[in-house]
């Protein structure tokens, strides 16, 4: 596995590659993100792992400086997994000021995009630049970040990039929580707490199943249930699979997405729903 900090040599290395399986990371490696490396070496031949924590999907307020950074250890984890890490510095990223952003879709601003404004555009400019960047045949992200997923889908789509996108299913702790870089914020007390998180989305899946078809009561009594545990709830919300939008009578394929804040930190979950 080799490790490569500038753009120049990653271009170099990757030039005669011809089926480039990527994975965009912000480091800090969990078995969400190395399930997806190991998925990533099913669908080529060269597996590329990039490690950047892009400062431009941080609000002024959120944890960009203390977001944790461990290069090292994330690297022996992906020694016998990857082929190449392209670990840039911020510098080397944004060599040129960006005066130039994607616009995301509306439904950027929905969910979590209405509680973290502007993320999801830095999120998007930075996924374009690696893409670019690695040109792989097949890049892989994880349901964890579903409405990521779901921007960058329309992205690929709408801008006809050659990638074809894989979804990586949410890879979990024993008891349900979602792995997560930031569970690591959770104190014990909190930690013990935070699979409800899970468990309310399970429960609300239940009544999906079960034929209730009253969204809003089923978003309600979840948001609730969260509350009384000590939640700060940002929101509980059942929507269309494809394109996140509000479901249509009749609509099957469905995801419940939730954000919360147990004191400071601050967890999103979700469940897919086949009816
Ligand atoms: P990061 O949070 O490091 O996540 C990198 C990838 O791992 C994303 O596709 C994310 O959805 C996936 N992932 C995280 N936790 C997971 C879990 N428990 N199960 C399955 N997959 C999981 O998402 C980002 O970084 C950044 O926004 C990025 C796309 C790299 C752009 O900066």
């Amino acid at each position: 596995m080799q490790i490569i900090h500038r753009v120049a040599e990653l271009r170099a290395r990757l030039a005669r590659e011809e089926s480039i399986a990527f994975v965009p990371t912000m480091g800090n490696l969990h078995e969400g993100h190395l399930d997806l490396v190991r998925r990533a070496r099913e669908r080529g031949t060269c597996v590329v792992v990039s490690i950047f924590v892009n400062p431009l999907q941080f609000g002024p307020n959120e944890d960009f400086d203390s977001y944790p950074r461990t290069l090292e250890a994330d690297c022996a984890k992906l020694q016998e997994l990857a082929d190449v890490v392209f670990a840039p510095s911020v510098a080397g990223m944004y060599s040129e000021k960006q005066t130039l952003f994607v616009e995301p879709p509306p439904i950027a601003n929905e969910l979590c995009g209405a509680f973290r404004p502007g993320h999801f555009r830095g999120m998007a400019t930075v996924v374009l630049k690696l893409l670019n960047l690695v040109q792989p045949q097949v890049a892989l992200f994880g349901k964890k970040d579903y409405q990521q997923l779901a921007i960058i889908r329309q992205m690929v789509s709408q801008f006809n990039l050659p990638v074809t996108l894989v979804g990586g299913e949410t890879v979990r702790a024993a008891d349900g929580l979602a792995l997560s870089s930031r569970n690591q914020y959770l104190s014990p007390a909190e930690r013990t707490e935070a699979p409800f998180l899970y468990q309310t989305l399970a429960n609300a899946a239940d009544a999906l199943h079960a034929g209730d078809k009253d969204h809003a009561a089923i978003e309600q009594k979840a948001a609730q249930a969260l509350a009384s545990h000590g939640w700060q709830v940002e929101y509980v919300s059942i929507r269309a699979q494809a394109g996140l939008g509000k479901p249509q009578p009749g609509e099957r394929a469905l995801v419940i997405l939730a954000a919360a804040r147990l004191g400071a930190p601050r967890l999103i979950d979700n469940i897919e729903v086949c009816l």
